[in-house]
């Protein structure tokens, strides 16, 4: 069975497992440190008890932003990105967030395809921002209350 559940500080390891072994984006120290910005929230897509995605999600007033968001590698191209999306536009939806951000690097392609697919837009790009020196995307999806 499918769900979506609220992923606190304690899972941790978890967190850092899943993104060591996909994109690499933070350190454990990192981790923590976004586990305590105000105004953030883990979501973790689980199947049964296990683990398979992971989405850093936070809001900013009438803002959000999607720090963090991976399907473990195994769990790919089966709809569990999709669902976890959705799970966050309608959260948006209920939190009255006008508009939806996040960044990618202009090489992953399947990200852009994937966040295409949910119309969000290309509205900047961060020069040289990842560590391989690729260009950061800034991504807008803009949401409607209703
Ligand atoms: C991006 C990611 C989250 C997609 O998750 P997923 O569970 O595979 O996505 P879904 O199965 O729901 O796919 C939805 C759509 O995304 C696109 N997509 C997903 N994988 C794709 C691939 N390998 N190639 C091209 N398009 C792809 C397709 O449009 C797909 O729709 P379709 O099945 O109708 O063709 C996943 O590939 C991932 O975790 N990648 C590594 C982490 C990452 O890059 N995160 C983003 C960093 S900002």
């Amino acid at each position: 069975m499918i769900s979506i559940r609220e992923i606190n500080e304690k899972d941790i390891d978890l967190c850092y497992e899943l993104d060591s072994n996909s994109i690499s984006l933070w350190s454990k120290k990192q981790w923590a440190k976004e586990f305590k910005k105000k105004g953030i929230k883990v979501f973790g897509l689980l199947i049964s008890n296990l683990v398979i995605g992971i989405c850093v999600f936070h809001v900013i007033l009438d803002e959000a932003q999607i720090n963090f968001f991976v399907v473990d590698e195994k769990y790919r191209e089966k709809g569990f990105g999709s669902h976890l999306m959705n799970y966050l536009i309608k959260k948006c939806k209920k939190l009255k967030i006008t508009k939806l951000f996040l960044e990618v690097s202009h090489t992953n392609i399947t990200a852009e395809r994937f966040y295409n697919r949910f119309n969000f837009s290309t509205v900047g790009i961060r020069k040289n921002y990842y560590r391989d020196g690729s260009d950061a995307l800034l991504k807008e999806k803009k949401l409607t209350t209703k």
